[in-house]
């Protein structure tokens, strides 16, 4: 038996795995099967590790809980995958070929209401507060994958669209796993509320890195240059964008143009992975982690807090 704060976590991880691909388990094999599908693909588990990180801030341990609420963290990331593929027309998960791909759009979509289902099931036995909170994460969540399909409506700020988008997609969730890992040991409020917020600017980090590294990454289990081709701008597209110089022009007219052919994706995302917008969209990263860092202030010191300012210095570099 292990007894320090890595290795513990790490056992803590592991028994989730074994929890989680029984939360999967349908009425038939077929679902069982296409529910583990994107499950068993792996993942890095960012959300359920929040979960057991931040649940080191409250006084009331509790496996049981604490577990329970990681499965519903990840039943509901997973859910907005397999949906979130369909809607990018994405091919590859994972690392394997995606559910929509592998199944057809109309079964993607189904097992990811399937999965959410057994996350409503799962928040149910943690209580009230937990259901309310999953809810209005998950209508942020939609509402966000929403605004992103809608864009900004005219005279709107592009970019500040685009940070809505992702605190209300990505930081959500992410938020509301640090609150459940707070709330399963029964942290007092204000740990909860800076477990909140620093969630919610983690995350917007997150979905920031993510964009960046959909544009300079081949490690990724997913296929580079997506958002590109799906026409969803990120950072460095909008500040180009916003730039509005014309040695830009040739650069710009292909992110706007036909990416459908492989050729030409891979010449913009080259293209754009050489220009020095890439570092002041990196920098932009950086900021936000620093504000997360911020709200860990009050925070108790100790190993989860280490812990946690570790994810920051490990998002702003991450490549995968
Ligand atoms: C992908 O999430 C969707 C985003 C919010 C960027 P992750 O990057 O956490 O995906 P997995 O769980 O590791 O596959
Ligand atoms: C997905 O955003 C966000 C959610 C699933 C809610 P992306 O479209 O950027 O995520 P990836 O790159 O497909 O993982
Ligand atoms: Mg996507
Ligand atoms: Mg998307």
């Amino acid at each position: 038996m292990t007894t320090s704060f890595e290795g513990q976590l790490e056992e803590r991880l592991d028994r989730f795995e074994v929890l989680l691909s029984d939360a999967a388990v349908a009425n038939s094999p077929f679902v069982t099967e296409a529910a583990r599908h994107v499950i068993s693909a792996g993942g890095k588990r960012f959300r359920p590790m929040l979960v057991f990180v931040a649940s080191a801030f409250g006084g009331e341990p509790d496996e049981w809980r604490t577990q329970q609420a990681a499965m519903v963290m990840e039943l509901t990331h997973v859910a907005s995958l397999y949906h979130d593929d369909v809607m990018d027309e994405a091919d590859v998960r994972r690392g394997a070929p995606s559910a929509n791909r592998f199944y057809g759009n109309s079964v993607a979509i189904l097992v990811g209401d399937f999965l959410f289902s057994q996350a409503s099931y799962l928040v149910a036995e943690l209580g009230v507060e937990f259901v309310k909170l999953q809810a209005t994460t998950f209508a942020r969540l939609v509402q966000g994958q929403i605004a992103e399909t809608v864009g900004p409506a005219a005279g709107d700020d592009p970019l500040e669209h685009y940070l809505g988008v992702i605190a209300d997609k990505t930081g959500s969730l992410i938020a509301a796993s640090a609150c459940f890992g707070g709330m399963a040991t029964g942290a007092p409020e204000s740990t909860v509320d800076a477990l909140e917020a620093f969630g919610e600017e983690i995350g917007v980090v997150f979905q920031l890195s993510d964009d960046l590294i959909d544009i300079n990454s081949d490690v990724t289990g997913k296929t580079p240059g997506t958002d590109l081709r799906e026409g969803v701008p990120t950072l460095p597209v909008l500040m180009l964008r916003a730039d509005d110089d014309p040695a830009d022009a040739e650069l710009l007219a292909l992110i706007d143009g036909d990416l459908s052919d492989d050729a030409t994706l891979a010449r913009t995302l080259s293209m754009l992975r050489e220009h020095p917008v890439m570092q002041r969209a990196e920098a932009v990263v950086h900021e936000h982690a620093d504000k997360a860092r911020a709200h860990l202030a009050d925070l108790p010191d100790g190993d989860a807090k280490d812990a946690l300012l570790q994810v920051c210095d490990e998002l702003v570099t991450r490549t995968s």
